[in-house]
């Protein structure tokens, strides 16, 4: 299996760290426009490999996409992050530029690949990606919602005093702060609703920060995280190389499901190794696919910026 990261960023080089860690790939090339970011990043990560007990070979590249020819999947993280106060939404105009140009160079030498959008505006991003390269739908998959429910889980686990991996919660919509959905009453900590565990104002607040919970780390760090965002993309890349039909909440293009159409927006899916499979109806309630729906609104508006560009 051969898999690429573009972009050698904080949250590229994070998603490859974790790629080969996991041994999801034989070869893993990491490419960047900076001049010997990738190659240096990646000479640090091959120097791990005997201290990891990984055989990845990772290949940096200073945008040498030849390096990059058959891949199987490919993660694509360019782009500029946000600074504090800044929302994902006004990067659209530097980023879709750079993620259109640097998909139509990835399938000139991995045709076949399946791609992973994780810049941001990522809707728009993954919107861009899939109406710019004309693939079938299934083979362009925006991460945003494994992030967001990653986040999800630890304001709950926090406000329930219990370990994130004995909850089941999902955050679908947008992957911005006020477009995105944590599904609060199907979350659940080993069967049972969190909402039996929570009282409502927690329970209000774990939504709220959820919400927000990309901003805060902004501020707190003085620009986009990258450790949860990129050990998000590797379980997604993990999903597919290994085929394991797990479902992910995952940006995908709609075409009439949870009631919308030309749009890409945050749905639970299979995954395997063709890419998203199967879109998961949860039978939202009226209040939920209302949210749903504003949410779409809000990502089509920022969707037709596009053709101003
Ligand atoms: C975040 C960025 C990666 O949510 O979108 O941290």
């Amino acid at each position: 299996m051969k898999v690429t990261v573009v972009g050698a960023g904080a949250v590229g080089a994070t998603c490859a760290d974790n790629i080969a860690r996991r041994q999801l790939a034989t070869e893993l090339v990491l490419l960047d426009i900076k001049e010997g970011l990738a190659e240096g990043k990646s000479i640090d990560m091959m120097q791990t490999a005997t201290l990891l007990g990984f055989n990845t070979k990772i290949i940096g590249s200073t945008n040498d996409y030849t390096k990059t020819a058959g891949s199987d999947v490919v993660v694509i993280t360019s782009g500029i992050p946000r600074k504090p106060g800044m929302t994902r939404e006004e990067l659209i105009g530097i980023n879709a530029g750079i993620v259109k140009g640097v998909t139509e160079n990835i399938l000139k030498h991995s045709p076949n690949a399946i791609i992973i959008i994780i810049s941001n505006p990522m809707d728009t991003m993954t919107y861009l990606a899939l109406k710019s390269s004309g693939l079938p739908k299934n083979r362009i998959i925006g991460m945003g919602g494994i992030l967001d429910s990653s986040r999800f889980k630890y304001y709950l686990s926090q406000a329930i005093n219990c370990s994130p991996n004995d909850l089941l919660a999902n955050v679908i919509g947008g992957h911005g702060d006020t477009t995105m959905i944590p599904l609060h009453r199907l979350a659940t900590m080993q069967s049972s609703p969190v909402s039996s565990l929570l009282d409502k104002t927690t329970l209000d607040k774990v939504v709220a920060d959820t919400m927000v919970g990309g901003a805060t780390l902004t501020g707190l760090l003085g620009t986009s995280a990258w450790y949860a965002p990129g050990a998000a993309g590797a379980d997604l890349v993990e999903n597919i190389v290994r085929d394991q039909k797990r479902v992910m909440p995952c940006c995908v293009s709609l075409e009439g499901e949870y009631g919308q159409s030309d749009i890409c927006l945050g749905v639970p899916v299979v995954i395997g190794r063709n890419g998203w499979e199967k879109i998961i109806d949860l039978k939202l309630n009226e209040e939920e696919q209302a949210l749903f729906n504003k949410s779409a609104d809000a990502v089509r508006n920022m969707n037709t910026v596009l053709a101003t560009l």
